[in-house]
């Protein structure tokens, strides 16, 4: 089991109607649906282990991290990185490289991103409204649970 599988998203899905506020839970919708979070970062870690150019490292029309192709030399591979997990991620920061909080990351993915010929066809603008902006921001911080670490991670 996964060490923060006791948050308040966890205990949602668990059947626990309550365990995410409404606001929280318009944020769900709209990591699945309008903002298309799901299509990289989904699954029980929220991440699909693959590898994709968010635009995070292209600043003033230049790459600032090669990301993958520093492995590969692929030119495909150039400023991708692998889609990391959205458990605790409040409590790490700062997030998304130059980003600061995860407010910051949702006004970045609803402008799509940072423009570069690479870009991965999944991120586009979304248009979220302020309220969704709030909502789904709100849900991002309730994938945080408490951090057990160690053999017994399952306990509750
Ligand atoms: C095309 C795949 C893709 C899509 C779509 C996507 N992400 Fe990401 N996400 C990534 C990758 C790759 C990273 C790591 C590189 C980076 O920071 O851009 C990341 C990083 C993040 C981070 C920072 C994690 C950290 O460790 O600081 C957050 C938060 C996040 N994404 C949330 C979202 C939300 C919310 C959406 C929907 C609006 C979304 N992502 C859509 C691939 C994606």
């Amino acid at each position: 089991m996964h060490p923060s599988a006791d948050s308040p998203y966890d205990r949602f899905i668990d059947g626990n109607r309550t365990a995410l506020t409404a606001e929280e839970q318009t944020g769900l919708q709209i990591f699945r649906g309008k903002g298309n979070c799901t299509a990289c970062h989904m699954g029980p870690t929220f991440s699909d282990e693959r590898f994709h150019n968010t635009g995070i490292a292209w600043r003033d029309g230049r790459l600032h991290d090669e990301g993958r192709a520093a492995v590969t030399s692929l030119e495909a591979d150039r400023g991708a990185f692998k889609t990391p997990t959205l458990r605790e991620i409040s409590l790490t920061a700062p997030h998304h490289g130059s980003l600061g909080t995860l407010e910051d990351v949702v006004e970045y993915y609803d402008r799509g991103g940072n423009r570069n010929s690479g870009l991965d066809p999944e991120l586009r603008l979304l248009k979220l409204t302020d309220a969704e902006k709030r909502a789904l921001a709100a849900f991002l911080h309730a994938l945080t649970g408490t951090v057990v670490e160690g053999p017994h991670s399952d306990r509750r």
